[in-house]
């Protein structure tokens, strides 16, 4: 989705895969120093195919938003190369995983709750409430992108220095009884204006409603297309810092 919007070149989908993966990986705090250089050696290539692209694009402006951050001008001024680049990177870390992940989980939640899953069937409207229960009650974010105190600080006890990195736990968060009553029951009849799913403030999620999008059409495509599904097994996950990534998820589709 993150390549089609940039318009990255179906051809060149695959480099700019490995290229992205690497970008993200690079982030997670903790990663070893043998992954550090298995991921780092895509980041030549990538970049000089990013500015391949971006050149064929100043000279030649398509419809993605590539061409359009490469043109776009306020009070005169347009973006540096650098600036674009730095944009490139930020949706390709921050856009490329979550989407599946949240068809995942919205997904193996309807069916292990079969009231929810036969309320979703019979009335889609109710397909983005059930999304956003399953993402508050089962997420697979664990942390916001980290912020930096302006100057010491104090929060519920815990002193924090100026410049100190700090991540919010989206799991603890979710499952807040304050804001959320009966936090550990599956409800997509509850009030979850207090998700955090996709971020607060001025950094909130710049693919919010697309992700919505796209999400909701997806389940309601795989609960309509396949009426008889059900969990076969397990979901399997795999380590990682940011993510509870789901990488199979066993399921019998009937007929
Ligand atoms: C289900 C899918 C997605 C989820 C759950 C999600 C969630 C989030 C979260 C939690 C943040 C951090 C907010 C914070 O730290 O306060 C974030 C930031 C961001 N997301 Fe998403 N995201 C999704 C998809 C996307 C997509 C598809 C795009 C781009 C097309 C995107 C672009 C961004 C950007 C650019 C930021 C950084 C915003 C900033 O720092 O100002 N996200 N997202």
């Amino acid at each position: 989705m993150t390549m089609n919007l940039l318009g990255m070149p179906r051809r060149r989908h695959t480099e700019f895969r490995l290229f992205g993966g690497a970008i993200v990986d690079l982030f997670y705090p903790g990663i070893s120093q043998v992954a550090v250089e298995e991921k780092a050696a895509h980041m030549p290539r990538g970049l000089a195919l990013l500015d391949e692209l971006l050149d064929e694009r100043q000279a030649a402006p398509g419809d993605d938003l590539l061409s359009r951050m490469l043109h776009a001008q306020h009070n005169g001024e347009t973006l540096t190369r650098d600036e674009v680049r730095s944009m490139v990177a930020l949706l390709m870390s921050t856009a490329s995983e979550p989407v599946g992940h949240l068809i995942n989980v919205a997904m193996v939640n309807l069916l292990r709750h079969p009231e929810a899953m036969a309320e979703v069937r019979a009335d889609a409207s109710l397909i983005p409430a059930a999304v956003d229960e399953a993402y508050r009650y089962d997420g697979f974010g664990k942390l916001n992108l980290p912020r930096f105190p302006l100057e010491d600080v104090e929060l519920s006890g815990v002193r924090i220095g100026k410049g100190q990195q700090v991540f919010g736990v989206f799991a603890s968060a979710s499952r807040d009884e304050r804001a959320f009553p009966d936090a550990a029951v599956f409800d997509i009849h509850r009030d979850n204006r207090k998700s955090l799913l996709f971020g607060d403030g001025p950094h909130v999620c710049l693919g919010r409603w697309l992700s919505k999008v796209v999400v909701e059409t997806m389940i309601e495509k795989l609960v309509t297309r396949f009426p008889a599904m059900r969990l076969s097994g397990e979901p399997v996950y795999t380590q990682n810092t940011f993510f509870r990534k789901m990488v199979s998820v066993p399921v019998e589709v009937g007929r």
